[in-house]
């Protein structure tokens, strides 16, 4: 039995992972502590909602003295903290939320972790913790800025982040590393390439293409599309946190990667072509400031010592992802026209905090 406090759980990776967790764990129960953000639909798990495993709670991650209470009234023993600002152009608009979620929101979660788990926590020297806890950090590879043609991210690399998201993430790492030198704290960070699969908020590459697409909208291009990202199916990333969970030894850093290097033009050349629709549909815009040239993986510590591999090659996972926004087009439409926000309201209206699940 285990208690696992899912941050971000309503978003697209965290809201994966808890259908992932439910599947495979019967016996564990799962904590999701979302602040519905514009990028939390709680769409993304109306088919668990009535899992007796499951728990929603509308919390902000900076919020402490809820997160306390939670930590006590659900004997938290496990945290994996998805809850985050994720998208780079907005950090870019607007920088300020993506320090106070990112990183304070983190720092919440790790104080509260050293109260509750800590074996005596009124002793800073104590660095004895209670038996099978674990804190778990979802960071990104983003955190160790852009690599030239050559060269992988290994986990040893200085952190050198290009944009107020990137940065704010790799803070947020060392605040975590912090913990576990200072207190002794279990953490692992685990850094992850770009994600794709379904549920995924449509600003990001993939779904943003599948969708102007269907419109026979124009598909913007940032610069000459030649950024290079290493893409790893969402599935095989809830696997990779449920490996490193399980066998993660403490205080370690794993990269997770699916050895896929695409240039962004090629994906958005593969959507149109699966599609049926014309490359006129593509649209070269301004590039971002800041946007980094090439991220790649290597995942080799985390094949080798933890045994952990990527199940989905590249074309049966965008082929299935493609297939799942084609057979969930009421979901995309909700999300574009903002109808999914209603949902929290129908639904869990006059039961803010502690709602819904069982
Ligand atoms: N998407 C990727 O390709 C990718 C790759 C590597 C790492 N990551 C990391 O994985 C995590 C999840 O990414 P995602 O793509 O699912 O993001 P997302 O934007 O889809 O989801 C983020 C979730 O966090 C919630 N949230 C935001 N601020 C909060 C707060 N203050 N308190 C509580 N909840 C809050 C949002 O409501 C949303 O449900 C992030 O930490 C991100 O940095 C993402």
């Amino acid at each position: 039995m285990r208690n696992i406090l899912v941050t971000g759980g309503a978003g697209f990776i965290g809201s994966n992972f808890i259908r992932y967790m439910l599947d495979r764990h019967k016996e564990y129960r799962i904590i999701n502590v979302d602040s519905l953000t514009y990028a939390g639909n709680l769409e993304n798990l109306k088919d668990i909602v009535d899992n007796p495993s499951y728990t929603f709670i509308k919390v902000d991650i900076r919020d402490r003295d809820k997160i306390d209470s939670i930590f006590s009234n659900y004997a938290i023993d496990t945290v994996v903290n998805f809850a985050a600002e994720s998208h780079v152009d907005r950090s870019i608009v607007e920088p300020e939320v993506f320090l106070t979620t990112n990183i304070i929101g983190t720092q919440v979660l790790l104080d509260m972790v050293k109260k509750h788990w800590k074996v005596n926590p009124e002793d800073k020297y104590c660095k004895e913790y209670k038996k099978g806890v674990k804190f778990l950090h979802v960071s990104t590879d983003e955190v160790y800025g852009a690599l030239g043609k050559k060269g992988m991210f290994v986990e040893t690399m200085p952190l050198l982040p290009n944009n107020p998201y990137s940065a704010s993430k790799a803070s947020a790492d060392l605040v975590v590393r912090a913990y576990h030198e200072t207190f002794g704290m279990p953490i692992n960070i685990t850094r992850c390439s770009n994600n794709y699969g379904p549920y995924q908020f449509p600003e990001k590459l993939i779904p943003l293409m599948i969708n102007n697409c269907l419109n026979d909208k124009d598909l913007p291009v940032y610069g000459d599309g030649m950024q290079i990202r290493d893409w790893l199916h969402v599935v095989d990333h809830c696997a990779a946190i449920d490996t490193v969970l399980h066998k993660g030894i403490d205080g370690e850093v794993y990269n997770i990667g699916g050895n896929n290097e695409k240039a962004n033009i090629d994906i958005v050349k593969l959507i149109i072509h699966t599609l049926e629709k014309s490359e006129s549909l593509i649209k070269y815009v301004k590039d971002r400031p800041g946007h980094d040239r090439r991220y790649a993986i290597d995942n080799t510590k985390i094949t080798t010592q933890l045994g952990w591999e990527p199940r989905y090659t590249f074309e049966q996972g965008m082929e299935e992802t493609i297939r799942w926004y084609l057979d969930n087009t009421d979901w995309i439409k909700n999300v574009v026209s903002g109808n999914y926000m209603k949902y929290y309201e129908e639904m869990y209206s006059g039961i803010d905090e502690v709602a819904a699940g069982k």
